[in-house]
This record gives structure tokens, sequence and C-alpha cells, in this order.
């Protein structure tokens, strides 16, 4: 077995969604390992301090101002890529929205359609295009970011449910058609992360208690804590890994009827925070 399964030297990633949260924190991660990042994201002015941080760590890295529910942003954003860089081995498809609290019967159409567009739809578009490349040269390697609620409900997140569900439907497709090709798709899907994303909820307290209590591990995860899971299933160690979905939640989706703990939550939650994760900074 090699012993630098997990290298990207000279390898070319497009991350979406790369402007903050997981999306950064990934594309940190990649450009540490040796990869040239491409940056598709909405927000320009975050993008941009993306990239800026790759390159002042000796990296490369491009943006483009890409609204991935857009089928001619998405193309062009693979184009520019395959031209600044000389090809595409890898693509992380990340971008995504949440909406709020609405059950159902209450939820609007405007809602609905604009989740699924960038979550379910913006997945499509970016998997039609990198794998038009990838078909190509014969090679490639995708992660595209689901949710824990692909995989249950979330009572009042149906939009977001429904679109992460579809995500899941996607990559096992994508994974089926592109096998024989050595080309492998397969999801991540996330529980509780401290991004922007979330932030509301943090700041309500009596929420972030409710939350912490049920968390297995009494606290969310830093968008750093996905990264991992995500460039090893875009390595050569997960060459025979495709067609599924990666749960990181700390054991949320695991956890039974039963207390967590036999010590008092408070007492576990203190311990917790002390153990919280710290990223390391990226260095080059
Ligand atoms: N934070 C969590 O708890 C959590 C849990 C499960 C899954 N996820 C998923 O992880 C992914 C990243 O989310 P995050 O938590 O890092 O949130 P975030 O808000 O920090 O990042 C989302 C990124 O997507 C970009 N984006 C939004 N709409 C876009 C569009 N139409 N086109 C291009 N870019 C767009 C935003 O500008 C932002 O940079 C999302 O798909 C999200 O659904 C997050």
């Amino acid at each position: 077995m090699q012993s630098n399964l997990i290298d990207f030297t000279d390898k070319t990633v497009l991350v979406t969604g790369g402007s903050s949260g997981i999306g950064r924190a990934t594309a940190l991660a990649f450009a540490k390992h040796g990869a040239n990042v491409a940056i598709g994201d909405m927000n320009e002015t975050a993008a941009q301090e993306t990239t800026d941080l790759i390159k002042s760590q000796g990296g490369k890295s491009l943006f483009l101002k890409t609204n991935v529910a857009q089928s001619s942003d998405v193309k062009a954003l693979i184009e520019k890529t395959i031209q600044s860089f000389g090809g595409l081995d890898c693509a992380f498809n990340n971008a995504g929205v949440f909406h709020p609290p609405l059950m159902i019967n209450e939820l609007d159409e405007a809602t609905f359609d604009r989740v699924i567009s960038v979550d379910l739809k913006g997945v499509f578009l970016c998997l039609k295009y990198e794998l038009q490349h990838m078909r190509k040269t014969g090679r490639g390697a995708i992660v595209n970011t689901a949710s824990i609620a692909g995989l249950q409900p979330e009572a009042g997140a149906a939009a977001y449910v429904a679109a992460k569900h579809g995500v899941i439907g996607l990559t096992k497709t994508a994974a089926i058609e592109n096998a024989h090709l050595g080309i492998r798709v397969n999801a991540l899907a996330p529980g509780w992360v401290r991004t922007p994303m979330t932030k509301e909820w943090e700041e309500n307290q009596e929420f972030n208690e409710k939350l912490r209590a049920a968390a297995p591990m009494h606290r969310g995860a830093e968008p750093e804590e996905m990264t991992g899971m995500v460039l090893y299933l875009c390595s050569d160690a997960a060459s025979y890994v495709s067609g599924q979905t990666f749960v990181v939640d700390g054991a949320q989706t695991i956890r039974g009827l039963l207390p967590i703990e036999v010590e008092e939550p408070a007492q576990a939650q203190r311990r917790n925070d002390a153990r919280q994760f710290q990223p390391t900074p990226p260095t080059h």
C-alpha cells in the first residue's frame, strides 16, 4: 500500500460554497495537501478571502462568482477551472441553503423552490458538467454534501429534507452510471456543524441548550471536522468506495431512547466544551 494516499499535489479540485463554513475549511484543507482549488460561490468578498488565504500559504486558487442553480454559471465555472488548471480531478459539490422552520402546511412555494433549486438542482448541474469532463478523461472523484436530513426527517425543514434526500439519490445514480469508468461519487452527511448556516441556533440560548443536550457530544462540529472525510473520499485511499453516504455527526443519528450519559448533562457539557476541537491553523 502506498504511504501517501491522501496527496493532491498537481490535482485540481472544485469546491462550491467555498466562501464559508464547511466549503472554506475543505478548500483550505485540499490546498494544504497540494491541490489547485477552484471556488464557485455567490459571495464574492468571502470567496476572495478564501482564495487569498490559499495563495498566502503558497497554494493556487481561483474564484468565479457562481450561482449553482444556474446552468450557465456552473458550465462557466467548470470551463474556467479546466482552462486555468488544465483539468478537473475532484469536486466537492457543497453549496447549500437552509430555510426558516415551517411545517409543510405553511411552507410557501417560493421557499420550497429556492431550496430545491440550490440544494438539489445545484448538485445536479455540478454533477452534469463535472461528469461530462471526467467521462472524457476517465478519472475523477466527487463528493456531494447531503446532511443527516437526507437520511431522516426533520420537522419544519421539508424543503431541505427533500433536497438532501434527493442529493443522496443523485449520488447513487451518478456512482452507478460512472463506476465502470473509475469515476467515484459519494455523499457527506454532516450533523450539526457550527457555521454561518447554524449561527442562529447558537444565538438562541434556549434552542442552543436543547441542541447541546440532544447532541451525544454536547456540541456541534467545527467545519474542519468535516474535511478529513471529504479528502479521504476524494483520495486514492478510497479507490474502491463509491455510491455511499458517510455520516459525520458525533453519533447523533444512532442515539437511542435512553439518556445519553449517566453523569449530569451540565457536567458532561463542561467536559466536552473543555475538550472542544481546536482546528490547527493551515500551514503550507
Ligand atoms: N452547518 C450544518 O449544520 C450542516 C449540516 C448538514 C449539512 N450541511 C450542508 O453543508 C453545506 C455547507 O453549509 P455550511 O454549513 O458550511 O453553511 P454556510 O452558509 O457557511 O456555507 C454555504 C455556502 O454556500 C454558498 N451558497 C449559497 N447559495 C449558493 C448558490 N446559489 N450558489 C453558490 N453558492 C451558494 C454560500 O455563499 C456559502 O458560502 C450545505 O450544503 C449545507 O446544507 C450543513
